[in-house]
């Protein structure tokens, strides 16, 4: 169940995406063109956090525009899935110089948006893209240990994967990425009878019948 109605965390994004464009937070600031928010529908099941905006998506706003995106959308269509059933952002929503890894300080300045982002969409599963999103959920974890599992964290699950880009110039990533996407659609199953049965189960408190509170102030009149 989504902690907020579509309607509210639609504008909640809105809101989040506004305070990029004028966040002044880290040093990427003063180089980025477009800060990259991140898009999707607010109630996505699934969020795709890759590592920061390149200079496509500087130049438009938008995440995963250039080729790393085209095959990200080759991707989900392996899985039977369209770019616009999930939401897609990054870990950093300004793209670092050259294309230089994120440094902590900016890793660490632009986190809120994105935990914001979450506790909004409150999607089901997570798939962190590459080093630097994994890292913020499971850190000193190696990717080529743990890419294509499905764990559970706090109420949701991720999964990591090798972040398109790599398998792009690296074709040793190639068959893995692929196959990890093969796996999503098995894993949305699990994820949704999972989380069902958490959310029936959840109610702990054990059940009081009212009457004696509603007599007892009854009585009182
Ligand atoms: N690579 C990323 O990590 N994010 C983008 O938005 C584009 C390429
Ligand atoms: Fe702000 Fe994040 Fe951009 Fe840094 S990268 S200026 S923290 S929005």
């Amino acid at each position: 169940m989504s902690a907020q109605s579509d309607a509210l965390a639609g504008e909640t994004l809105a809101q989040i995406a506004s305070e990029v464009s004028n966040c002044t937070s880290c040093a990427l600031h003063t180089t980025r063109n477009k800060s990259v928010p991140g898009e999707g529908p607010a109630n996505a099941e699934i969020m795709l956090i890759g590592e920061g905006p390149g200079a496509n998506e500087n130049e438009q706003g938008r995440p995963f525009v250039g080729a790393a995106g085209k095959f990200l959308e080759e991707l989900l269509a392996q899985a039977g899935l369209k770019r616009s059933d999930v939401w897609i952002g990054n870990v950093v929503k300004c793209r670092p110089p050259g294309n230089r890894d994120p440094m902590p300080d900016e890793l660490a300045a632009c986190n809120l948006y994105l935990e914001r982002q979450i506790e909004a969409i409150n999607p089901k599963i997570i798939i962190t893209l590459g080093r630097f999103s994994m890292g913020k959920f499971l850190p000193g974890v190696k990717i080529t240990q743990v890419h294509g599992q499905m764990r559970k964290i706090g109420g949701r699950f991720m999964i990591a994967m090798f972040h398109p880009a790599a398998a792009l110039h690296n074709p040793t990533y190639l068959p893995h990425i692929k196959a990890d996407f093969a796996k999503l659609p098995g894993q949305l199953d699990v994820a949704r009878k999972e989380l069902v049965k958490s959310v029936v189960a959840e109610p702990k408190a054990p059940y009081q019948p009212q009457k004696t509170e509603e007599a007892r102030q009854i009585k009182l009149f």
